[in-house]
């Protein structure tokens, strides 16, 4: 899993077609639902922050923000990308299966974000995990969870999602990915095409992970069974954002 992440460090931004763009969108509606659910939250704690993608979002609207994943690549950018953007953000190495032994609890809001979890394989394995970012948040606080829709993704073989063209410093990217289904597991082989626009040469990068095509329905129920309550979806322009209070 790790390795996934790694090899994809310095390419993750490419999946977006604008990668700021997409931090400053996930920031300003988490900071309406936050606002909104939790007024006067202040400390977040992201349990699989990638390269950084809603820890900066949130630090840029005034959170006080803790980030840690599995990939120590992505976690190297994620600083790189934070110093740059000006933002004091503590980031650590750290599978979010150990989450409280390793930040302890007390956090205002903890967060898994961008289907994070449906990396661990079993509705057993996610429940460790929800019982870990459960622990790690106050009583009153929460959780803020997103995942893809999995119950309206078709299954089967071969089958194939682009993720678009983009261009930067001379080369061009294409980047889609193959899902492999066997049962509720798929395998996922992620192809990035890049072409040098001057020389023409094209070299083409595979990399291989897994993901277990919960249905949000299942990880809302999961949720309650860690013990989160008030369990919602709240619908997006991106992908459905799951929230979970813990009680007072
Ligand atoms: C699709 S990426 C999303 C990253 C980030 N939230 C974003 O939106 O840019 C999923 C992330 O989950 C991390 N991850 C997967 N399993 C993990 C685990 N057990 N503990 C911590 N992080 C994990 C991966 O390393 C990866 O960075």
């Amino acid at each position: 899993m790790a390795d996934f992440y790694d090899e994809l460090a310095s390419l993750y931004h490419l999946l977006f077609d604008d990668w700021d763009a997409g931090m400053e969108r996930q920031g300003r509606h988490f900071a309406t639902i936050v606002r909104d659910r939790w007024p006067g939250a202040l400390t977040v704690l992201d349990v699989s922050c990638g390269i950084g993608t809603q820890a900066i979002a949130l630090a840029a609207n005034g959170y006080r923000v803790t980030a840690s994943d599995l990939s120590p690549k992505a976690i190297e950018r994620a600083r790189l990308e934070a110093e740059k953007r000006g933002h004091d953000i503590s980031f650590s190495v750290c599978d979010m299966l150990a989450a409280h032994s390793h930040h302890g609890g007390g956090f205002d809001l903890v967060i898994s974000c961008d289907n994070a979890l449906p990396h661990l394989l079993t509705d057993e394995s996610i429940v460790a995990a929800l019982k870990q970012l459960y622990a790690c948040a106050r009583p009153g606080g929460g959780c803020i969870i997103t995942i893809r829709e999995y119950e309206k993704e078709k299954r089967g073989k071969n089958i194939l999602k682009p993720y678009g063209v983009r261009v930067e410093g001379g080369d061009r990217y294409v980047i889609f990915q193959i899902w492999d289904f066997e049962g509720d597991i798929y395998d996922l082989t992620m192809y990035v095409v890049k072409e040098n626009l001057e020389s023409g040469q094209v070299a083409t990068e595979t990399m291989h992970s897994r993901y277990y095509a919960i249905s949000t329905t299942r990880m809302m129920q999961l949720m309650r069974e860690a013990g989160f309550e008030r369990v919602e979806k709240v619908e997006s322009n991106y992908i459905p954002v799951l929230l979970g209070g813990v009680p007072a």
